[in-house]
């Protein structure tokens, strides 16, 4: 045999295996944790304001800029006037975490549909943009791009934007997988946050298409209700509430994961959202129950001055005097002071959906975002970034370095040995080198390596680390 790549769908395989090797692989429970910086959290009073310089760089694994732009001729552009400085010190961080990986987000609610409906619309707008987000990204040092288009194919935009979308995709990838085979370097992530809803999913995203084509997903488990009702309700439920029924049902994050699950992406692409904010609530009665009537937001907060919405630690603020209670059946928090309804998470639910995300082996968590949590301890008296370190605790006491197909699937350059011609299909270990495994696949042989640091193991058929 002397082939020396697997096909494109082997290849997808191999790294389905991998990935869930490092989800299973005893201890290590999951592998990513996301966390997304924004560009106008540095225009925020006093100590709200948030610049590159406030993210540490050892509590991530992935941090994402949101956001970038898409201009008139379809290329990825910056938005704000210093963006470029922020760039460079957003990429600076990795000099004090070299395994720290680095995106850069275009669109968010902002950028709305329109531009991206154009862009994708032709081959040639796609190659214009793809194009020139490889020049951008590697000018800048990111390892990767994060699409937030908001959303294919909604609300009066054309149908067609869904099977668009899982084109640009697919070329996004050919093009990434080019250029870093022609420079010799790791090739460029994609990865992209999407819907939540049920109805925008459906209409949005060929999921089983578009999970081969990304690196991970992050799905949007927050803002399933908020002031755009007229009663009280969680933002990011884990679970149905008693009450919901209908549509309703579909409103929690343990649906629109499992929804993505079970349409087809490999649950170790998959992370599922944490807020670090909350969304408020004007009761309008004396009843203060989820499912009370509300007459609009509630003032807001001091420092991200946006009614409706609470940082985690204008949050701390506003406990001071409120009755906090559980909603039990969906397992997070609200808290009411006189009129005032908030919806949030603390550590204790963050705990909840850490294990719910464990349990169901899912890839990984992301924030939004860094600079809505205690970033410096001055609110909340629990240490810096309390409620993100301690997801990261949850997580895994080491969040290892995050395989990606460059460091996973290292095919040896030698023509493999015929091992697998009597062996059955799967993976085996390799006695002369640990590090190393036999990947078969219908008699054919492949000697793979895994992640650094990593040895294979029989026990998990696995690649997992020496000493658990
Ligand atoms: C940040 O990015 C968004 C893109 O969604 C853009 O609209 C906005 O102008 C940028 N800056 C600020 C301060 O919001
Ligand atoms: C769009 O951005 C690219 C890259 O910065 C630039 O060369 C081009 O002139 C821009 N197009 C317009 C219409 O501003
Ligand atoms: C979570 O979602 C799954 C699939 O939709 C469902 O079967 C299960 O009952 C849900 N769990 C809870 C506690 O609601
Ligand atoms: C905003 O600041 C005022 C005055 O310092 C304070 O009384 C109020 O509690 C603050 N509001 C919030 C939500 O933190």
């Amino acid at each position: 045999m002397t082939r020396a790549h697997p096909s494109l769908s082997t290849m997808n395989k191999l790294i389905l295996i991998a990935g869930l090797c490092v989800s299973l692989g005893g201890l290590v429970s999951s592998s990513r944790l996301v966390c997304y910086f924004t560009n106008w959290s540095q225009y925020r009073p006093g100590n709200g304001k948030f610049i590159p310089q406030d993210i540490d760089a050892n509590l991530c694994t992935h941090l994402i800029y949101a956001f970038a732009g898409i201009n008139e001729t379809y290329e990825l552009v910056t938005i704000e006037w210093n963006d470029d400085v922020l760039y460079t010190s957003f990429n600076g961080l990795k000099q004090s975490n070299p395994n720290l990986k680095t995106l850069l987000a275009v669109g968010g609610w902002n950028v709305g549909s329109q531009k991206f409906t154009t862009m994708v619309s032709t081959q040639a707008n796609r190659n214009t943009f793809i194009q020139s987000s490889i020049k951008l990204l590697r000018k800048y040092g990111f390892d990767g791009l994060d699409l937030d288009w908001e959303y294919p194919a909604a609300r009066g935009s054309p149908l067609e934007d869904k099977q668009k979308f899982t084109l640009l995709c697919k070329e996004l990838l050919e093009g990434y997988t080019a250029e870093g085979t022609a420079t010799d370097r790791p090739r460029l992530m994609i990865s992209a946050a999407v819907a939540a809803g049920k109805g925008t999913i459906d209409a949005g995203y060929e999921i089983a298409e578009i999970a081969k084509y990304l690196d991970f997903i992050n799905v949007m488990t927050y803002d399933y209700h908020g002031t755009f009702e007229d009663v009280t309700g969680h933002h990011s439920p884990l679970y149905k509430g008693s009450q919901d029924t209908g549509n309703h049902a579909y409103l929690n994050t343990n649906f629109s994961m499992r929804y993505w699950q079970d349409k087809g992406t490999p649950v170790e692409k998959l992370n599922m959202g944490f807020a670090t904010f909350g969304r408020t609530f004007r009761l309008s009665t004396q009843s203060s129950k989820v499912g009370a009537p509300a007459s609009g937001p509630a003032p807001s907060g001091n420092f991200t001055r946006e009614a409706g919405f609470y940082s985690y630690y204008e949050i701390c603020t506003f406990l001071q005097g409120a009755s906090v209670h559980l909603i039990e059946d969906q397992e997070v928090p609200y808290a009411i002071k006189q009129n005032e309804w908030v919806g949030y998470d603390n550590k204790e639910s963050f705990q909840t959906k850490a294990d719910y995300l464990k349990d169901n082996r899912f890839g990984g968590a992301f924030v939004w975002s860094l600079d809505l949590d205690d970033f410096k301890g001055q609110f909340c008296g629990q240490g810096n970034y309390p409620l993100i370190s301690f997801l990261r605790s949850l997580l895994g006491p080491d969040l290892p370095p995050i395989p990606t197909r460059e460091t996973t699937i290292t095919t040896s350059a030698k023509p493999p040995d015929n091992f697998c011609a009597t062996m059955t299909s799967g993976v085996h270990a390799k006695p002369d080198d640990p590090h190393s495994f036999y990947n078969c696949a219908n008699g054919i042989t492949w000697i793979q390596n895994c992640p650094a640091n990593l040895i294979f193991k029989d026990s998990c058929h696995c690649c997992d680390w020496p000493l658990l």
